[in-house]
């Protein structure tokens, strides 16, 4: 059976350590940590005909879009339970009007909203919770702009765990924080960036015996790479030119890589996408950190922006990060609250909503096809990470009655009356959308 261990990613430290042990950090130099693995030799067909067969079946592991890829992710005895919600499985959707509009590419979409909380967090949060079940784990805990939190407080539950979440105060959707809530989470809202109360949590975290769930844990990220492992099955393995994520502590991205090259070392695909991450320009440390080509984070102290998921401004995983750009010859974009509200308005054109920070994906392809960096007509898959109705304040917002653009085309108030209405309608429909 395939093994595995965890390793420091310091290059000057790397210390291996032993996984019966774990913890968020390196106890040598506090660096991350992440899970390596001695892989079994799989033959890349018969483990492709695997995976398909699997979803034929009844049993809860296969029916889980991560757990069905289980060879990339030996993190558990055989027979362990499984903490699952039969997350992934999520949609490989074209697109007309954005294709045009961010390119012309060919586009696609990959929307991790269809997770059962609504975000690609579920993804990680099967394999860590399971990992946490099956060492003992009594309460777990996060920091979280909301969909980690959601996420968390829902598999904590039916794990029969207690769940603790750290919020920054009013800085997150009420349907997230509401969604923490009716999963029976312990909910403390905590300074005013999602950074300060990720400090404390992990200030408080060991005196308390808090096992946290952030994307720092590295089991975590073992979950979210499958979703690579989806898409290529959804593609027939053929890898798109471009995979393009947002991008806030940069987990996902950190996820996507690591998926990628693993499937590349098994064989399984026999390209490498190049992965792009799309910050929202007043949370950028990332791209200012690429940009500058600089050894330490550049962080942002005051990070700012509507897409609230991604506002963060010292993302733990940015080192992760930088490995997945320079494996894949990526790069990193950012993009304008204004640009990622048009193109969550032309992607909903084609049906496919999300929420803000989702669109930053789009809105930063679009940019990057104009800039040339992006060829015309590439294969790009956008990772939309969140559901529309995880921010429905923000399409309140945008959508209000006195905003001259919805404004007598969109939302109208009608005096209870036929005639009132009649000439409502026809005035409406006299005005192009
Ligand atoms: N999109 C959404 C909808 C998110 O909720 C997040 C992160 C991201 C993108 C960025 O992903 O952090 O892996 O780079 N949300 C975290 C949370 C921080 O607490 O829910 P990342």
């Amino acid at each position: 059976m395939s093994t595995f261990y965890l390793q420091c990613i310091e290059e000057t430290c790397q210390r291996r350590q032993d996984p019966r042990h774990e913890a968020s950090a390196c106890a040598q130099c506090g660096g991350l940590l992440e899970v390596k693995y001695a892989f079994d030799y799989f033959d890349p067909e018969e483990l492709r005909h695997r995976w398909h067969q699997r979803r034929l079946s009844g049993q809860i592991i296969d029916r889980s879009g991560v757990w069905r890829f289980r060879e990339l992710l030996p993190i558990i005895e055989p027979g362990a339970r499984i903490i699952s919600l039969s997350e992934g499985n999520t949609p490989l959707v074209g697109t007309r009007r954005t294709s045009w509009w961010a390119g012309p590419i060919h586009l696609t979409i990959k929307h991790q909203g269809n997770n059962p909380t609504g975000s690609f967090k579920d993804l990680g949060m099967t394999a860590c919770i399971t990992r946490a079940t099956a060492r003992g784990v009594r309460v777990v805990a996060c920091a979280s702009t909301g969909n980690t939190s959601s996420s968390m407080a829902a598999y904590a539950g039916r794990a029969g765990m207690r769940s603790l979440v750290f919020v920054p105060y009013r800085q997150i959707s009420a349907a997230k924080l509401a969604q923490a809530l009716d999963f029976g989470a312990l909910v403390v809202e905590v300074g005013d960036t999602f950074d300060e109360a990720f400090r404390l949590l992990r200030e408080v975290a060991p005196e308390m015996g808090l096992y946290l769930v952030n994307s720092i844990n590295p089991f975590r990220l073992e979950g979210q790479k499958t979703i690579v492992a989806e898409m290529m099955e959804q593609r027939a393995y053929r890898p798109p030119d471009y995979i393009v994520v947002p991008g806030g502590n940069l987990g996902n991205c950190s996820a996507v890589g690591k998926g990628l090259r693993e499937l590349k070392e098994l064989g399984v695909i026999e390209k490498v996408p190049v992965v792009v991450v799309v910050q929202a320009a007043g949370a950028n440390p990332f791209y200012r950190t690429v940009a500058a080509n600089s050894p330490e984070l550049i962080p942002v102290e005051q990070p700012n922006t509507e897409a609230t998921a991604i506002r963060i401004g010292r993302p733990a995983n940015w080192k992760k990060a930088r490995r997945v750009l320079e494996y894949t010859n990526g790069f990193c974009e950012c993009v304008t609250d204004e640009e990622i509200f048009e193109a969550k308005s032309v992607l909903a054109q084609d049906g496919v909503a999300c929420e803000p920070a989702s669109a930053a994906t789009v809105a930063g392809i679009r940019k990057l096809v104009r800039a040339g960096r992006i060829p015309r007509h590439a294969d790009v898959v956008a990772v939309l990470t969140g559901h529309q109705l995880k921010d429905t304040e923000y399409i309140m917002r945008h959508r209000s009655p006195t905003d001259p653009a919805t404004a007598g085309r969109q939302r109208l108030r009608v005096e209870p009356d036929v005639d009132a209405l009649r000439r409502a309608l026809e005035k409406a429909f006299a005005t192009p959308p």
